[in-house]
């Protein structure tokens, strides 16, 4: 028996994934030593934290606010050598030059943060591959995969599923007068501002269509999109033979947590309650409905277009969120303003990651003054 403890770090431990791993971890105590812990704004949870699992280091955005451990920037967490493994939670772009620090000092990586790999994946998993590290994935669909895997060179298919969110069984006039409460309101996991309402928009398909890419080299028109509304299977992979296999279990991002974090290796932990076929009685599927979600395309011609168009639809759809949550613009918008971008962006093939935040500045820069001049007309 395996009595070493993993020693783990936790980037973004003050929001919603961070605080479900640490009640993963609470019931894991035995198993886990906590290195550091980081938080942004909510420096009173993050000292809260700090006070429970004792970190050795910690960073949030004001150190002047931080008590009980000793301040670290994400850079110098991800270089120490000490953790096994770093679970990156952190929203948006902030994730990537951490990530890829801690790939560079040979550190394990159960990632959370989609942005990482929506702008950088050829480079995040070819550095990866090159230091021997895992990269393994927290989002429920791509960890719905890694479990079905065996072998990827005999699979055919990826098929994600999707549970529609709040929109699914509304019109797209519905979607135009949506309020910022009602995109907010998802009907099966609640989770950060920005990725609800890229659920509700769907775009979180098109940005994991796009992790999922990256994860298993699987080309894009060998990745499928299916509506399942019960959110009980969570992905499925099919063999060239025919052959389908599917992750099920009930809709908490605690199991596929803790599936990373303990990998290979796996606990009863937080698991709270037996999986039961009769009580969950019905599974639906249906094709999504690309007229009111056009932003599942959008990301599959980004994806296809590779390069720099990922980092484009990324930095321009989160701009666009933001504007949306400060009621700029309407929800459907974030589409249209995403798509504008797109349309107007020159394609830099191969980029550094230099020329990636170069040009996601330039992108969020034009986003902005693109939702300025459609507000004032
Ligand atoms: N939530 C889910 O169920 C889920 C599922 C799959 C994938 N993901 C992905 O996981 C990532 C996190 O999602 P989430 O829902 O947990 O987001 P969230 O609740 O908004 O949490 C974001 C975390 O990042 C921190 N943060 C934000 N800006 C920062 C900055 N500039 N510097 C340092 N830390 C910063 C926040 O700190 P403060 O709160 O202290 O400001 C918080 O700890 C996203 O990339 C998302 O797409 C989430």
């Amino acid at each position: 028996m395996d009595t070493h403890k993993r020693k783990l770090s936790i980037l973004g431990s003050t929001g919603s994934i961070g605080r479900q791993a640490l009640e993963v971890i609470e019931k894991l105590q035995d198993k886990f030593e906590i290195i550091a812990l980081t938080g942004g704004d909510n420096a009173k949870l993050l000292n809260k934290q700090i006070e429970k699992f004792k970190p050795k280091y910690a960073y949030c955005s004001n150190p002047n606010e931080l008590s009980g451990a000793k301040y670290a920037s994400l850079d110098e967490i991800c270089s120490d050598r000490e953790n096994d493994i770093i679970l990156v939670a952190v929203s948006g772009k902030i994730g990537l030059r951490p990530t890829l620090k801690a790939i560079e000092n040979g550190i394990d990586i159960a990632l959370a943060n989609k942005e990482t790999l929506v702008m950088a994946g050829d480079i995040v998993m070819a550095k990866a591959k090159e230091k021997g590290v895992k990269i393994i994935p927290v989002d429920s669909e791509h960890c719905a995969i890694h479990q079905c895997i065996k072998d990827i060179s005999q699979v055919d298919k990826l098929i994600i599923t999707a549970s529609g969110g709040p929109f699914l069984r509304k019109t797209t006039e519905d979607m135009k007068r949506a309020t910022v409460e009602e995109a907010l309101a998802h009907p099966r996991w609640h989770m950060g501002k920005k990725i609800t309402v890229d659920s509700a928009t769907l775009m979180n398909k098109g940005l994991e269509i796009i992790e999922a890419h990256h994860l298993f080299n699987m080309p894009y028109d060998k990745i499928e999109v299916v509506i399942h509304p019960q959110s009980i299977i969570h992905s499925a992979i099919e063999y060239r033979d025919g052959s389908v296999i599917a992750q099920l279990g009930l809709p908490s991002m605690h199991i596929p947590i803790q599936y990373a974090i303990t990998y290979p290796e796996r606990y009863e932990g937080i698991k709270s309650k037996s999986f039961s076929f009769t009580e969950i009685a019905r599974l639906d599927f249906e094709e999504p409905d690309y007229g009111k979600f056009p932003t599942v395309k959008l990301a599959y011609h980004a994806g296809k277009t590779g390069g720099s168009a990922t980092v484009c639809l990324n930095a321009a759809n989160e701009e666009a969120v933001f504007a949306f949550l400060n009621n700029e613009i309407c929800l459907f918008d974030i589409y249209s303003v995403t798509e504008r971008m797109m349309a107007s962006h020159n394609v830099v093939q191969n980029p550094t990651i230099d020329e990636i935040f170069e040009i996601d500045k330039e992108v969020r820069t034009l986003t902005k003054e693109n939702i300025k001049r459609v507000c004032s007309k």
